[in-house]
């Protein structure tokens, strides 16, 4: 059974993503340092799939710690989660986000051409694209620079994969980028657990629904849109697991066309923040509190995935709708 690092695999996507391999039989272990993560999510792993994971607990920017696991851990494929990925922190912080998600990426794909580890799953996101105004997007669409120093890590993250995968042809990579996650496993015993004040929209939601948020902040109500509120691709946490099964089998069966592979996970449909917020109001019964304000700094009117690379050469889809990824986030705030 092959053997699939996940670093950040007690994060959100993380131990999504880790409940999956282990449904579909590959032997897993957990890298995390638990810096925005708990270490209980194992526990919530362990009920959903009846197994825990090996779990090592270290930060993957200490090269001499990273080494000392892959002498003793041999592995088939490495996921790679773990970043800090606060977009307003980021702003603040920018050299804490430059340092900690570089250089981690930087000592695992030294390591993966060290320990002739070929197959590697990089976690990016859309925001790569920057003020994009092509939705729906394809993988083609030029990169631009992010809004944010975290998106910066991103896309710089992305630049220093294609450098190396240039000059290591045994290394198959695959860089997959986010849209906009959202939901919870249908257990509610894994989920989205923002520290302090969430910044993502669905946690704000959740939250407010049920009381530990006074009202919902709607920035801005005058973009150029359907109902002049921003326009996201919101996809289902699962679904997004799901693609990364099909994008380690891909790589386990030499089934990538080149060495660097990137695609767009998203549901290839775009909803506005009010039309989500109906939505969540009609499957929860909730009356949501919501105050329209001004816009919020470096937020892009509009994005959404254009998926067929993903449909055709990973043979993947999002399945869910947003109905279902709300009920299930809801399901998981009123279960914690
Ligand atoms: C969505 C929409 C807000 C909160 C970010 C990162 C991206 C990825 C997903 C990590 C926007 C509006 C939000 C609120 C609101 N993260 N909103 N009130 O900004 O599209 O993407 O998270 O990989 O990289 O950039 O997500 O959920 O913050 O915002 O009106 O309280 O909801 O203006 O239009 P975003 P978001």
């Amino acid at each position: 059974m092959p053997k699939i690092l996940v670093t950040g695999g007690t994060g959100y996507i993380g131990s999504h993503t880790v409940v999956e391999l282990i449904a579909n039989s590959y032997e897993v272990v957990i890298i995390d340092n638990l810096s925005n993560s708990r270490k209980e999510v194992l526990d919530g792993i362990k009920k959903i799939s009846g197994i825990m994971p090996e779990f090592f607990v270290f930060d993957l920017c200490d090269l001499e710690k990273t080494e000392k696991f892959f002498q003793k851990n041999k592995i088939d494929a490495i996921i790679h989660f773990a970043s800090y990925k606060a977009v307003g922190e980021s702003v603040q912080n920018p050299l804490k986000y430059y340092r900690n998600n570089l250089v981690s990426l930087m000592n695992l794909l030294e390591m993966a051409i060290k320990y002739e580890i070929a197959n590697f799953v990089f976690s990016s996101s859309c925001t790569v694209y920057g003020e994009t105004k092509n939705s729906p997007i394809n993988e083609e669409e030029p990169v631009q620079k992010p809004a944010s120093p975290y998106g910066n890590t991103k896309k710089i993250a992305e630049e220093i994969i294609s450098d190396v995968a240039c000059v290591n042809s045994f290394l198959k990579i695959i860089s997959l980028r986010y849209f906009n996650p959202i939901g919870a496993h249908e257990s509610a015993l894994i989920g989205e657990e923002p520290r302090g004040i969430p910044a993502n929209l669905v946690p704000y939601i959740t939250q407010t629904a049920i009381g530990k948020r006074e009202e919902l902040k709607v920035f801005g109500n005058d973009y150029n849109t359907k109902d002049g509120t921003c326009i996201r691709d919101f996809i289902h946490v699962v679904d997004l697991a799901q693609a990364h099964i099909k994008a380690v089998d891909c790589l386990l069966k030499n089934k990538n066309q080149n060495n660097l592979e990137i695609f767009n996970l998203g549901t290839g449909q775009g909803f506005s923040v009010l039309e989500l917020i109906k939505a969540f109001e009609e499957v929860s019964g909730e009356k949501l509190n919501y105050k329209i304000v001004e816009r919020r700094e470096g937020d892009i009117m509009e994005i959404y995935a254009d998926t067929k690379k993903a449909n055709e050469i990973l043979g993947w889809k999002a399945k869910k709708n947003i109905k279902e990824a709300l009920l299930s986030a809801w399901n998981w705030e009123k279960a914690n």
